[in-house]
């Protein structure tokens, strides 16, 4: 089963997207929460988990793995369906290996750009590696190859590490995702709203409801 996370700290489109029934998770992360205009990482984090009732990532702002590692222990202590998303940089590695020891170390390695960075962040311990895909798109590179690749090398090796699909542009890139492998696809409230939309759904729906309403009128119901 693939899993579907809104990518987002918007807590209306949080509700919105919980009450379609599909929802599974959420992430976020700093830029997503100055479009969401607030700075209270910890309060928004447990009232998104709090709708969506699944993992929800909130992400460190340090760079040195130090400073993650500090965060990380007063994030991982909110809940226990919180993920903490650190960077894959060297740093970041240093700080997952640590994280990944405790009990309750759930660690989105974030800002993946290769089946690579994926690789050392799936060694250091990182539950998810989220690769963004929109982003290499953007730079003229081929995002959703580094999706497959790196569903490979999980796959080849048995890593125990889902294969995150993020930075999600248009609905093709969540077909793609899935056609890729992909464990977990985040993706933005637009997205989601896109991929169920429909013209010949639209009107194959007016059409029963004309013929019905035709055929009970002659019926005299
Ligand atoms: O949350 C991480 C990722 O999905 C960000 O996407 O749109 O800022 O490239 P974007």
């Amino acid at each position: 089963m693939a899993l579907l996370f809104l990518d987002t700290a918007r807590i209306q489109e949080v509700k919105e997207a919980a009450s379609w029934g599909v929802l599974d998770g959420v992430t976020t992360n700093p830029t997503l929460m100055m479009q969401a205009g607030t700075a209270d990482l910890k309060e928004n984090t447990l009232k998104i988990i709090d709708l969506v009732g699944g993992p929800v990532s909130a992400e460190v702002v340090s760079v040195d793995a130090a400073g993650m590692i500090r965060e990380a222990e007063e994030i991982l202590a909110w809940s226990e369906h919180v993920f903490v998303k650190i960077p894959c940089t060297v740093e970041g590695l240093k700080a997952m290996r640590k994280i990944s020891q405790w009990p309750n170390g759930r660690i989105n390695a974030t800002l993946i750009f290769s089946a690579n960075q994926a690789y050392l962040a799936a060694k250091a311990g990182a539950t998810y590696a989220s690769i963004f895909v929109g982003r290499m798109d953007d730079a003229g590179l081929d995002g959703m190859e580094v999706v497959r690749q790196t569903r490979e090398v999980f796959d080849n090796y048995g890593f125990d590490c889902y294969v995150l699909a993020a930075s999600i542009r248009h609905p093709a890139h969540v077909t793609e995702s899935l056609l890729a492998g992909a464990d977990i696809i985040t993706l933005p409230f637009g997205v989601l709203q896109k991929m169920i939309r429909s013209p010949f759904t639209d009107a194959g729906l007016e059409r029963f409801l004309a013929d019905w309403e035709e055929v009970t009128a002659k019926a005299g119901l």
